[in-house]
């Protein structure tokens, strides 16, 4: 990889997606969980910005769908990975999938999450170690893995935290809200480590945004979640994809958030905790 002569994201002068010459390693921007949601609208803010990508996630005909979409032409197609970040080898093979197609990750977009609604007593305990699994090993694998080709490229890495992250806990989605405040403190402590190398590092983290999410989540079908103030998947995306530009530690998409996140220091964590477990025992079918 040090001999490797790396060509800049989003500037690659060659309309083909091989790179020129033997040696030569083709920058991209890799996103996790880019077949729907918050991950595919990243994917497209970053197309339109001329980032070359590379799109990871379990669905062939989704990820393929977009790359068709997002694809410009002259421009090398987004590279379509198909894997599941559960599955143990998954994150070696993406390596060798990469270093084979002389690709190198310049910008690295750790989306791929989900949660679960429901008392942590009463859900399904590997459902629950794969919170883990996905949210945070996955994501410090990648993180890890990828550091030295993205610390050469003097890139950026955005992982997709939550507002979940700055709650003292979160009683009704306990794995989840813990899985996103170690994504934040893990995020916070490498924008600091890589600072001097020009690397940046941001979390971005949203508050409710409809898409698969709360279906995955289990949350019941007779809450109305539009009374709740929330965003779309594009607006996170782009605020996301500005923050990162912007090399901001913290990223927090809309006025109700940043409120939120603002007030949280000051409130009891005994009143806090108590709201949430009100507010997901109502949205939890395992009441
Ligand atoms: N929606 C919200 O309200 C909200 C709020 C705060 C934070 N977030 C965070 O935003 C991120 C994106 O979520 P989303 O709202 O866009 O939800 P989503 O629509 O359910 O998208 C989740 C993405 O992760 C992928 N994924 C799930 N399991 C995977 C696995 N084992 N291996 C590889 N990919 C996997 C899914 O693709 P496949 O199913 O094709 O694998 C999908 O592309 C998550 O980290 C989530 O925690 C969401």
């Amino acid at each position: 990889m040090s001999e490797a002569i790396l060509t800049k994201a989003g500037s690659s002068p060659s309309a083909d997606a091989q790179p020129r010459s033997g040696t030569e390693m083709r920058r991209v921007t890799l996103v996790t969980g880019a077949s729907g949601g918050i991950g595919a609208d990243l994917a497209r803010v970053f197309a339109r910005q001329g980032h070359d990508l590379v799109l990871i996630a379990r669905s062939r005909t989704a990820l393929e769908a977009l790359a068709d979409e997002i694809a410009v032409p002259g421009r090398p197609r987004p590279l379509v990975l198909v894997f599941d970040l559960l599955e143990r080898n998954a994150i070696p093979e993406i390596a060798a999938a990469l270093a084979a197609a002389r690709i190198s990750p310049e910008i690295l977009v750790n989306n791929a999450g989900f949660g679960l609604i429901g008392p942590a007593a009463g859900l399904d305990l590997a459902e629950q170690l794969a919170i883990v699994d996905l949210n945070v090993r996955a994501a410090v694998d990648l993180t890890l893995r990828f550091l030295p080709a993205i610390r050469a490229a003097r890139g950026k890495i955005l992982n997709v935290a939550s507002i979940a992250s700055y709650f003292p806990g979160g009683p009704g989605m306990a794995a989840y809200y813990a899985s996103k405040a170690f994504l934040l403190s893990f995020s916070l402590a490498l924008s600091q480590e890589l600072r001097a190398d020009g690397v940046t590092v941001s979390a971005l983290c949203p508050g409710y945004t409809k898409t698969g999410f709360q279906a995955r989540a289990g949350i019941g079908p007779n809450i109305d979640l539009t009374r709740l103030p929330g965003s779309t998947a594009m607006e996170v995306a782009e605020a996301g994809y500005a923050g990162l530009i912007a090399g901001r530690r913290e990223i927090v998409p809309g006025f109700h958030n940043k409120l939120s996140v603002l007030l949280l220091p000051f409130l009891p964590k005994a009143v806090v905790l108590a709201v949430i477990s009100r507010l997901q025992q109502n949205r939890s079918p395992l009441r």
